[in-house]
């Protein structure tokens, strides 16, 4: 491995810090929050991406479906359409301030991405092809869906990713794939830097830098069916709470109506977009009953609830927790043309060809609407008051913005990810351009990140990592789910902290530095298990149902007493809260109906 400026320091505690590495720019994630923003700073700074895996395995490349702007390529479509629909769909919690810039800028994303090469869908005419996607529609609501969608077949992620790798390489962009992000340095209120585990070659790496972003992205893998890759740990959230920064909205879990069955697995809301249908055990069409009017393109959260309870309900397929989605009247030409992952998918992990038989599918663990507090140039919040943590800035699904509020809209993820990307990298070249050096690094700078690192490799308790992980995601699953209620809550809230405890008591098998995935899922588990409480006191504590966050004992939305964020911070173990006021503009709540 060739390091740049290398500096060996010293071991601390027996622990070898290998390097200290300098950057103008570190970011944590390769997916398209890091990427975007990487390839903004780099114009003008020298711009280092950590990631714990090779860049274009991040899980930016599993978004299959789309991205949205109102381009009007194939339809009149409007950012004020699209506006509303995402305030909508996010059950009024959006900021509306920040969705206006977000579905404003989507088409100046969207023909970039077309400008660095990504390889679009076109019309017959030759632009970038839109398709359906659920909860976009026309005219505020009182048209049919619109085709918004712009996509890549169903790899709109993947052909998104490759093309913002290519341009890291182009202009230099340093990558350290296979370091995993430990602790930030703070100090005064300013963030100097991060420390880092080798992977490969085992060891402690100080990245010393004048601005950190995060783009760290989900951290799906808490819960037991998941359509996340191994690696959405949500290890930035555990960073930034140990770090003693708030999380904000942590309640709102999406779950994507359609996983594959058992595996979880993304079956892109593009196959509904292309006219799949959703077919319960007595071979309904059951979306009928819950969104007549917008049937299998009703927003996630709504189909998400329906599929579950015609599940709950016993009309699973022969009972089972499943359903299908049908897309065999689509016919095989246009299945292979434009669905031709789903295809491959459902083929590999269920044996079953779509083009001759129903898939099984059910709702799936799928993206995080809450994160680290942002303003609109990704800087990242201390508190309710809007005050920036100096040279610390998160994009993507790793921070809440929040555009998505409670619920986010399918194609939405991955252009706020660009889009604040993007402009992370923007305000990131306006805060160097003032602040030229370097602050000092505190001596203590690796000190705690050691001390865990040294704690789980010399561990010799009685608990096997895995089987606290596979504890964490089966409760997360069955009382934090799709369905909440304060009884399981509440239940919830006291076995997580058993789980803390039995986490204290675990013990390493691996004790070697080298490629030891056990200690990595260690701190993978370190993290996850750092922020699930404050998924399940954030659900705890909000008394209504809105967007993703369904109380079964609180079905209502309640915007008198509910139409806020949450802050939760978690020192010492405990957790507080504060609130802040959602921002509304154009739309006032009302009734939101399908
Ligand atoms: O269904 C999908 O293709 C996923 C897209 C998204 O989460 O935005």
């Amino acid at each position: 491995m060739t390091i740049k400026d290398p500096e060996t320091i010293h071991d601390v505690e027996g622990v070898p810090v290998h390097n200290v590495h300098r950057h103008d720019v570190v970011i944590i994630g390769a997916g398209l929050a890091g990427m975007r923003a990487a390839v903004e700073a780099s114009d003008e700074f020298d711009v280092a991406v950590i990631s714990k895996v090779f860049p274009t395995r991040s899980h930016s490349g599993a978004a299959q479906g789309g991205i949205a702007a109102s381009l009007a390529n194939e339809e009149e479509d409007h950012w004020e359409w699209h506006m509303f629909d995402t305030v909508k769909g996010s059950d009024y919690l959006g900021d509306q301030d920040v969705i206006e810039t977000l579905v404003k800028e989507a088409p100046v994303v969207v023909r970039e991405f077309e400008h660095f090469g990504a390889p679009f869908s076109r019309t017959s005419e030759g632009r970038i092809a839109q398709r359906l996607f659920g909860g976009h529609t026309k005219d505020f609501g009182r048209g049919g869906p619109v085709l918004r969608a712009c996509y890549g077949v169903d790899r709109t992620g993947h052909v998104l990713l490759h093309t913002l790798y290519e341009v890291c390489v182009r202009n230099q962009v340093r990558f350290y794939s296979e370091f995993h992000a430990l602790s930030l340095i703070i100090e005064d209120g300013e963030c100097r830097g991060v420390v880092a585990w080798d992977i490969v070659n085992g060891g402690v790496h100080v990245f010393h830098a004048k601005t950190v972003m995060f783009g760290t992205g989900g951290y799906g893998k808490v819960f037991k069916i998941t359509s996340n890759a191994l690696a959405n740990t949500g290890d930035g959230l555990g960073m930034v709470l140990r770090a003693g920064l708030p999380l904000e909205d942590m309640e709102f879990v999406q779950f994507h109506p359609t996983g594959l069955y058992l595996q979880g697995i993304l079956v892109s809301e593009a196959a509904r977009g292309e006219g799949g249908h959703l077919i319960n055990g007595k071979g309904e069409r059951f979306m009928e009953k819950y969104a007549p009017d917008k049937m299998e393109l009703a927003p996630r959260d709504l189909v998400s609830r329906s599929i579950q309870t015609e599940i709950n309900e016993g009309r699973g397929i022969n009972g089972e927790a499943y359903v299908y989605i049908d897309l065999r009247h689509l016919g095989k030409e246009k299945i292979m043309h434009q669905l031709p992952q789903i295809h491959e998918l459902a083929w590999k992990f269920l044996h079953v060809d779509c083009v001759t038989d129903p898939i099984p599918i059910q709702p799936t663990g799928h993206y995080s609407m809450g994160g680290i507090p942002t303003d609109i140039d990704g800087r990242v919040l201390l508190d309710g008051k809007q005050i920036p943590v100096k040279g610390f800035y998160a994009g993507g699904e790793c921070a809440c913005v929040s555009v998505h509020g409670a619920n986010r809209l399918g194609t939405n993820s991955l252009l706020e990810a660009s889009l604040f990307g993007r402009r992370c990298g923007k305000s990131i070249i306006r805060y160097l351009r003032e602040n030229r050096e370097f602050s000092d690094l505190p001596a203590d700078a690796a000190v705690e990140a050691i001390k865990m690192v040294k704690r789980l490799l010399s561990s010799d308790g009685d608990e096997k990592i895995g089987k606290i992980r596979e504890d964490l995601q089966v409760m997360m699953t069955g009382k934090c789910g799709i369905f909440r209620n304060e009884k399981q809550l509440g239940d919830l809230k006291k076995e997580l902290r058993k789980l803390e405890e039995r986490y204290a008591n675990v013990r390493l098998d691996d004790k070697s530095e080298t490629f030891n995935t056990d200690l990595l899922e260690a701190l993978e588990l370190g993290n996850m298990l750092e922020f699930s409480e404050l998924i399940v006191e954030g659900a705890y504590a909000r008394k209504e149902s809105r967007g993703a966050h369904s109380r079964t004992d609180f079905p209502d939305r309640d915007d008198g007493e509910w139409l806020k964020h949450t802050l939760a911070w978690k020192k010492d173990g405990k957790i507080s809260f504060d609130y802040k006021p959602v921002t509304i503009t154009r739309f006032q709540p009302k009734e939101r109906k399908y």
